[in-house]
């Protein structure tokens, strides 16, 4: 049988920037993934230009049951790091908006790159080959069941990612190795991901479908204030895939589309300029006319602006400010970006990834139960606990 020193399960984001630093300190490393090809999700990524870090990478842009506990990770191997591997690669990059870092060019540049430094260090990928089972051997280290035969490692890192987009090879096997070895798994669901609605909101939403605004989302205290998307099956856009990640079924979110203005100021100046004007129609002037249409619907009372009170317009100003909708579900694992939950951070050595009480046993990347915000926050993860796990096994 054959015996290397690091097994890395996953040649996604995680697993390669892992097996990388593993091989650079000279530990005999292969890579075993079941998909043909590695990285695939840093392929798609940012609309195929990969959002690879933020600059502003902080704890609280986490969601874990325990947010501080990517900070030793995430401050060992920083944003600064990756952007000097990046230029170290030449790989061209600019900052979008709010400190997102994407790659000019394809993102397969960055997939090829860490494939290259993987096979420079003498690491080796086995690509299209199962994992079928895994097993902790009597004398310490473990023995990996492959299409290809039984391995035997001393570490063995897990970095299978999340449950998003099975059709990329997405799988639970992570959480069930976890579970296997009797880790605790904090419940997962889908983030980063756009939100459905009911019928009878659908019937107003669809003919809205394409229509993009700004404006603000809240849910609880929770806030974001980016582009929002109508949809056919509900709300996108980067402020509710946002907000996704903390809103649970049955509860509300609120849309603030008055942009800060002071909307009842503004219709008391329409109101004086032309009574007659239908309230839709002075409503154009703050937001789409489509959006308009329907706002007039949900507003009572309504009618032309000069036989609407003061008070009345205070309550249309109040719909704009704080517009009250009830998602029913969302699109689930077959479009969201990330899966939050995952191996309870509990249970693992937050500077090395290594789970506690189970020597050689590591968890990097999205199975663990660390999930950024939408803007480059996973990819960060992603290369910061799998730098730290490589200089650990
Ligand atoms: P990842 O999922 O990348 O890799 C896991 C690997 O394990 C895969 O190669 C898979 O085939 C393999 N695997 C799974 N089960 C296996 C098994 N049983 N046996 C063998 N191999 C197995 N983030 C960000 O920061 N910026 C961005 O721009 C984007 N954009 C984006 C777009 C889309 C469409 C998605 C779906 C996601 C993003 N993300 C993102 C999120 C980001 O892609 C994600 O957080 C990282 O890829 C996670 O990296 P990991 O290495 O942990 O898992």
């Amino acid at each position: 049988m054959e015996k290397l020193d690091v097994i890395v399960l996953g040649a996604g984001a995680a697993g390669l920037f892992c097996a990388i630093e593993a091989a650079r300190r000279g530990r005999r490393v292969r890579v075993v993934d079941h998909a043909k090809a590695a990285g695939e999700k840093i392929r798609i990524s940012g609309g195929g230009r990969c959002n690879f870090t933020n600059l502003e990478i902080k704890p609280e842009r986490f969601l874990s049951r325990n947010p501080r506990f990517a900070l030793s990770a995430l401050k060992r191997y920083t944003q600064w790091d990756f952007i000097a591997r990046m230029d170290e690669w030449g790989i061209a990059w600019h900052e979008k908006t709010l400190g997102q870092l994407f790659c000019d060019g394809p993102a397969t540049q960055v997939v090829e790159a860490l494939t290259r430094d993987l096979a420079r260090a003498g690491g080796e990928l086995w690509l299209g080959c199962a994992v079928e089972g895994v097993e902790s051997e009597a004398g310490g280290g473990f023995a990996v069941t492959t299409a290809r035969g039984v391995l035997r490692c001393a570490s063995l890192v897990v970095a299978t990612g999340g449950k998003s987009i099975p059709k990329m090879g997405a799988t639970g096997f992570g959480y069930r190795l976890a579970e296997q070895f009797g880790l605790p798994v904090v419940e997962t669901r889908p983030g980063l991901v756009p939100l459905t609605f009911a019928e009878q909101e659908l019937v107003w939403m669809k003919p809205l479908a394409g229509l993009s605004i700004d404006g603000r989302v809240r849910h609880g205290r929770t806030e974001f204030a980016e582009g929002m998307l109508f949809t056919h099956r509900g709300l996108s856009g980067p402020a509710i895939l946002q907000l996704s990640s903390y809103w649970r079924e049955g509860e509300a979110i609120a849309m603030d589309v008055s942009l800060g203005r002071d909307v009842a100021a503004f219709l008391r100046a329409a109101r004086a300029q032309g009574p007659k004007l239908a309230l839709r129609t002075a409503l154009a002037g703050l937001v789409p006319e489509r959006l308009a249409r329907h706002l007039e619907t949900v507003i009572a009372p309504s009618g032309p602006l000069g036989t609407l009170s003061n008070a009345a317009l205070e309550q249309v100003a109040e719909v704009l400010r704080n517009w009250r909708l009830v998602p029913v579900g969302s699109e689930g694992y077959r479009t969201a970006e990330v899966t939050l939950g995952g191996v309870d951070t509990d249970a693992l050595d937050a500077r090395s990834l290594q789970a506690k009480g189970l020597p050689g046993l590591y968890f990097v990347g999205e199975v663990v139960d660390v999930t950024g915000w939408l803007g480059g926050y996973n990819f960060q993860w992603a290369w910061s606990s799998g730098w730290a796990a490589g200089q650990a096994v």
